[in-house]
């Protein structure tokens, strides 16, 4: 067996150690003689590991308890239309537009609110956070609305907007647990959980109890609303178990790693082995402003399509896979989750060195 390093933006590497127990436990979880993908979600085995995930994840990111953490299926693209459907008041939301997953939020919202475009960073394609201490905030806005990290793009919100009281919704998924951060500013943090977290089929969304209307709304599908989900548990349907059975496992395992502080230091580290790099290199060079350079995602580029097509195709033959740079804006993109282990990215910036020096 050989695995490489995956620099994928999602779905993504996950850690060895979680992949080995899941594969063990493969055939018979838990003495319970099935395996967790065989197992009704009805079933004692199956309500404690939604129960444990839910309660280390509360630890993890020290969630107040008046907010409900909801393990949902869709995608993150679902809750684009989730939120403003369940928290439309006075119909009026405000959206900052940092990247595509942002502008798709704002257009789908579109649907079914007066969406607002507020700020916007796609003058410069994206490659930047605009100032958000002082923006014009819509008086009677349901919420105010952010992608934190641009997974596309490489940028990373280092301060929260100031929303001059409103409800701060935030779109986590390429940054879930990779830092620790202060739920109570938010009133949704939520994210696909195929990049840090987990496999690709599973939505954690941890919302303020306050804004789960209290009554079904009757133009609301019910599985669209938060309502339905919050009052079951996560269990008002056939859950993704399995996917929710890894997600525990990668709690678990951030847990012995030392929790979000320590992962934030081990990212930290890790990212700056590149970026340092970047600066320095005759060859390629980081495409976000240094200031809001996100720890996960680090676009670079040579500056020459054709040089950047080899580099991703040599990089691929040397074990380094999942560098191509997203079909919109090309070049490379090197994702370094959590479970992306420093000498994944030593190795990466090693083989960078080399091709510098026979390419330059
Ligand atoms: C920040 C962000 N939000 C939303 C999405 C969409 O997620 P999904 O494919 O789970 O709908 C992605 C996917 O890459 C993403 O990176």
């Amino acid at each position: 067996m050989s695995r490489v390093y995956n620099f994928s933006a999602g779905p993504a590497v996950l850690p060895e150690e979680v992949l080995k127990e899941a594969a063990a436990e493969m055939l018979d979880y838990n003495g319970t003689g099935m395996s967790v993908m065989e197992m009704s979600h009805r079933s004692a085995a199956f309500q404690d590991i939604i129960d444990t995930a839910e309660k280390d994840l509360r630890e993890l990111m020290n969630i107040p308890s008046n907010y409900k953490v909801l393990f949902l299926q869709g995608g993150a693209s679902q809750q684009f239309a989730m939120i403003p459907m369940n928290l439309k008041k006075n119909g009026v939301a405000d959206y900052i537009v940092t990247g595509q997953w942002a502008k798709k939020a704002y257009q789908e919202a579109s649907k079914y609110l007066t969406a607002n475009k507020i700020a916007s960073s796609e003058d410069k394609t994206f490659s930047y956070i605009p100032d958000c201490s002082d923006l014009e905030i819509s008086d009677n806005a349901d919420y105010v609305y952010i992608c934190e990290n641009n997974t596309i793009y490489g940028t990373k919100y280092k301060t929260l907007p100031n929303t001059k009281g409103k409800t701060l919704v935030s779109d986590v998924s390429s940054c879930f647990l990779s830092e620790p951060v202060d739920v109570s500013k938010y009133g949704i943090i939520y994210g696909g959980v195929q990049k840090n977290i987990g496999p690709a089929g599973v939505v954690i969304s941890i919302i303020r109890e306050d804004l789960i209307p209290t009554e079904e709304l009757k133009d609301v599908p019910t599985m669209l609303q938060f309502k339905t989900h919050a009052d079951a548990n996560s269990l008002y349907n056939t859950p993704p178990a399995y996917g929710i059975y890894i997600c525990g496992k990668v709690f678990k395992w951030i847990k012995n790693m030392g929790g979000l502080e320590a992962m934030k230091k081990h990212n930290e580290e890790k990212a700056a082995i590149l970026y340092n790099f970047l600066d320095e290199s005759n060859l390629f060079k980081g495409t976000v402003v240094k200031e809001d350079r996100s720890l996960m995602n680090v676009p670079f580029i040579t500056g020459d399509k054709d040089l950047d097509a080899k580099f991703v195709a040599e990089a691929k033959k040397a074990g380094l896979e999942n560098l191509k740079g997203h079909r919109t804006v090309g070049g490379m993109r090197a994702s370094i989750y959590n479970a992306m282990p420093t000498e994944g990215v030593k190795a990466l910036v090693e083989f960078m060195k080399d091709f510098e020096a026979k390419n330059a």
